[in-house]
């Protein structure tokens, strides 16, 4: 908190401030075009059964889109369900871990699959193989592991990972939640690529995402066919039939979908995957260019192959960062405060391709005067 309160009256001049001054990692920037397409299906979608055509289109054509998006091979499909990511490690400890899973923690998102899995009295304990947060460990094989999971983008550090096969069997799971849409990844190296559309999506949390590979539904019919027991709001399978016809289990969020829909549309028109990953790498190239040529910012992330393109976490040097952030958003600059448990002096950014990576450098001079603001 800014101790005086004075400090949040500075006025940041107008000519440096962004055009749209949403930095968030989630929920993140919408675009107003995505809530224009909620606009124009007032009376047509909205407030309309999700078992009717005009509801099971949407999601028909978010399928549809999210597979040309990722460029999945034949066989994969996009099956969702209501919860979010976090509900989705729940679905995986029950749908797609037969007996153990292996485990890459390196923040704190990670860490939760790791503790969802050990808390899970139907499987084995988890292998947990972690790294300081700033940095990611190396891939590894187990043989006693059926599932690998690592996220491809840790949210509170700002580390990303591509996302490899550590070895031939087991299955690949990945936590995308921040990462699908604005990093590259290859199908080849992955059998579930998971995500909630509230980061690069721009749409709002509540719903979760996931790209499955045959492989993965060959798992999932496995283990439903084992009698495990699971409760059916947890069901993989019951998700994947429904996914399949365009509708998902229990009632979804209409907005949701349709803003979904509209940005994954956005992207596919635009260039797809290479376009809206440009976007954030650009965006990630100014952020990180400029820390380095100060002298009070510094990338959190040291080794710059690990840097994510779509959160940047900048360590602040001097000055009061949550003042820095307090003040950016007494300026409408709003979201930059840094991951609350990572507990740094830092500032973290959102760089999803909906945010305009010019508004990224206008945010960047914003900070410049409000740190040279601070030391005078
Ligand atoms: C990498 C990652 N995994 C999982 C989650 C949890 O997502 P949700 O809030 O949709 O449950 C988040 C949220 O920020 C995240 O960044």
């Amino acid at each position: 908190m800014v101790s005086d309160k004075n400090q949040l009256d500075f006025r940041i001049p107008a000519h440096l401030l962004p055009a749209d001054g949403r930095f968030g990692c989630g929920p993140s920037k919408v675009r107003p075009e995505q809530l224009e397409a909620v606009m124009s299906r007032v009376t047509s979608v909205m407030g309309t059964s999700h078992r009717q055509a005009p509801v099971k289109n949407i999601v028909g054509s978010v399928r549809s889109g999210l597979t040309s998006l990722f460029n999945l091979p034949e066989g994969w499909e996009i099956v969702m369900g209501n919860g979010g990511s976090t509900v989705f490690w729940d679905v995986a400890t029950f749908g797609l871990i037969r007996n153990r899973s292996h485990h890459l923690v390196f923040g704190e998102f990670s860490s939760k699959f790791a503790e969802a899995s050990a808390a899970a009295p139907h499987l084995a304990d988890p292998v947990v193989v972690s790294s300081d947060p700033g940095s990611h460990p190396a891939p590894a094989a187990d043989a006693e592991c059926d599932v690998y999971a690592f996220p491809h983008n840790e949210t509170s550090t700002g580390v990303a990972m591509t996302p490899v096969r550590p070895a031939k069997d087991g299955l690949v799971v990945v936590d995308a939640t921040s990462a699908a849409g604005g990093l590259l990844w290859d199908p080849a190296n992955v059998d579930v690529y998971y995500f909630a559309p509230q980061k690069c999506f721009a749409s709002d949390g509540g719903l979760w995402l996931a790209a499955c590979s045959p492989a993965a539904i060959e798992r999932i019919r496995e283990i439903k066919a084992s009698k495990r027991w699971m409760p059916a709001s947890l069901d993989l399978s019951i998700a994947l039939d429904n996914s399949v016809a365009n509708q998902t289990y229990n009632t979804p969020a209409l907005a949701t979908l349709i803003m979904l829909d509209e940005q994954v549309k956005w992207m596919n028109t635009n260039g797809g995957l290479a376009w809206a990953a440009g976007r954030s790498a650009e965006s990630a190239r100014t952020m990180y260019s400029w820390a380095e040529s100060r002298d009070f910012a510094t990338p959190f992330v040291s080794n710059p192959a690990q840097r994510s393109d779509v959160v940047a976490t900048i360590d602040i040097d001097g000055v009061d960062a949550n003042q820095v952030s307090a003040i950016l958003r007494a300026n409408g600059v709003v979201d930059t405060d840094s991951y609350r448990k990572l507990g740094r002096n830092q500032l973290r950014v959102g760089m999803f391709p909906a945010i305009d990576p010019s508004d990224v450098a206008a945010l960047t001079a914003c900070i410049d005067v409000v740190v040279e603001h601070l030391r005078s």
